[in-house]
């Protein structure tokens, strides 16, 4: 078992296993299956990253609702590039339904609150964020993140879902950039 893996130009080292990602995802499936028992929840998976986290979630939860897929963009190699683009939209009916967003990773917040803005258009009950990963320190966007796996430090991450430049996504643990010697 190595705790190391080089993706294209950069190595990365292990940085949450995949019994501590499948642990943490229990204890929030448990507080949206009661926050959620008498809603009509959706929940809308931003790709590609987060597919991983929402299908462990939603079977976690156990809560028979809709599960349906946007693709936004902001993102090229490691840098956040403050051009969001909606490039593939929610086709579902969302009107007077409980909308819980899957993120994989907040960042600087970009995404979410320029697709949560596109949503507060389209009449659901209620809006709220899941997210397997949080960054505190880069959110530059005001963003409530009412279900959050682990927050973590600054540095770049892939694995579980999570890609760099594409790769990486197949690995159950989480890897984090690492600076070489
Ligand atoms: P934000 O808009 O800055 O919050 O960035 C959110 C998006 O950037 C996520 O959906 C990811 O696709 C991507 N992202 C941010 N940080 C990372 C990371 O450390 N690894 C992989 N993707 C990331």
């Amino acid at each position: 078992m190595t705790d190391k893996v080089k993706i294209q130009d950069l190595v990365f080292k292990k940085y949450l296993t995949q019994s501590q990602i499948q642990k943490q995802i229990e204890v929030l499936a448990d507080r949206i299956a009661v926050d959620y028992k008498d809603k009509d929840p959706v929940f809308i998976v931003v790709l590609n990253g987060a597919y991983m986290f929402a299908s462990d979630l939603l079977k976690a939860t156990a809560l028979d609702a809709p599960m349906t897929f946007v693709k936004i963009s902001s993102y090229v190699g490691t840098e956040s590039t403050g051009n969001v683009k909606v490039i593939m939209d929610c086709t579902l009916d969302i009107k007077d339904k409980d909308v819980i967003l899957v993120e994989d990773i907040v960042d600087t917040g970009r995404t979410l609150h320029h697709y949560q803005e596109v949503l507060s258009h389209r009449s659901c009950r209620s809006i709220a964020i899941a997210s397997l990963l949080v960054k505190p320190n880069k959110l530059e966007f005001p963003l409530k993140i009412e279900y959050r796996g682990f927050d973590i430090e600054d540095d770049f991450v892939v694995g579980y879902g999570l890609d760099y430049n594409e790769y990486g996504r197949m690995y159950a643990d989480i890897y984090q950039l690492f600076e070489e010697e």
